[in-house]
């Protein structure tokens, strides 16, 4: 192991005298060889650095040949501008066209829509009577008033109602009263010709309404209330 150790040592220092010279002479020669490529290649090119401190050894390479041809910045400025407009006015037109799609989908349907009207034959409900419809689920009253019926409505103090409201502000016609038979107080569906002011009574907590759809004693709050409707001609109403 010691004669190893010893051959090493002597191999070792036989070795350094002669191996190092040699090694930084061909470093040093590859160096001169590349700074000599480079200020040769330097000597050809036709760009010269901008930057500060750039040495002889510095090569920036041209881009003349990517250089626009066409004048300046004008014709890419305005390729530009025209791609952003464009681009633009095809992502509104997309917005538009979603939100109308959206719109679409979420209005009523034609089904929908046809029993959103309901058109009632008035010529087949006597003087004196009441008739209930069904409209969008709703039981609708309409009462064919007598001519006493709409006197005693319109001589009633209605601005000391507990809903203040003249009969001409609900009626569009004086001997039809069209209302929705549900009761402002909780909901029920009062009886006609009947209570104490001859209109509709709801049992379920005793609510008098008049001969025109008012209030008057128990607790709801409201008068009934009237939906949209027309008269489109003589003898016919539509109701929505
Ligand atoms: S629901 Fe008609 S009085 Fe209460």
């Amino acid at each position: 192991m010691a004669a190893l150790a010893s051959t090493t040592r002597t191999i070792a220092r036989k070795w350094t005298p002669h191996a190092l010279p040699l090694a930084a002479k061909a470093t040093a020669a590859a160096s001169v060889h590349q700074t000599r490529s480079i200020s040769e290649t330097h000597q050809t090119s036709s760009f010269d650095s901008p930057f500060k401190g750039a040495g002889a050894g510095t090569k920036i390479p041209s881009f003349a040949a990517y250089r626009n041809k066409s004048g300046g910045e004008t014709g890419p400025r305005v390729f530009s501008y025209f791609m952003v407009g464009t681009m633009g006015a095809l992502a509104s037109l997309g917005a538009k066209n979603t939100v109308q799609d959206f719109l679409v989908n979420m209005s009523a349907s034609a089904d929908v829509l046809a029993q959103a009207k309901v058109e009632i034959d008035l010529s087949a409900i006597p003087e004196g009577k009441n008739v209930i419809i069904k409209w969008r689920g709703k039981p609708v009253f309409i009462r064919h008033r007598t001519d006493a019926e709409v006197q005693e409505a319109e001589d009633t103090k209605w601005e000391s109602l507990r809903d203040p409201q003249s009969d001409s502000d609900r009626v569009k016609k004086p001997e039809w009263l069209i209302m929705l038979g549900v009761c402002t107080h909780l909901g029920c569906v009062p009886i006609g010709e009947a209570g104490d002011f001859g209109g509709w009574f709801c049992p379920c907590h005793g609510s008098h309404y008049d001969i025109s759809g008012r209030i008057r004693k128990g607790p709801a709050p409201l008068n009934l209330e009237i939906p949209e409707y027309d008269f489109p001609e003589e003898g016919k109403v539509v109701i929505g």
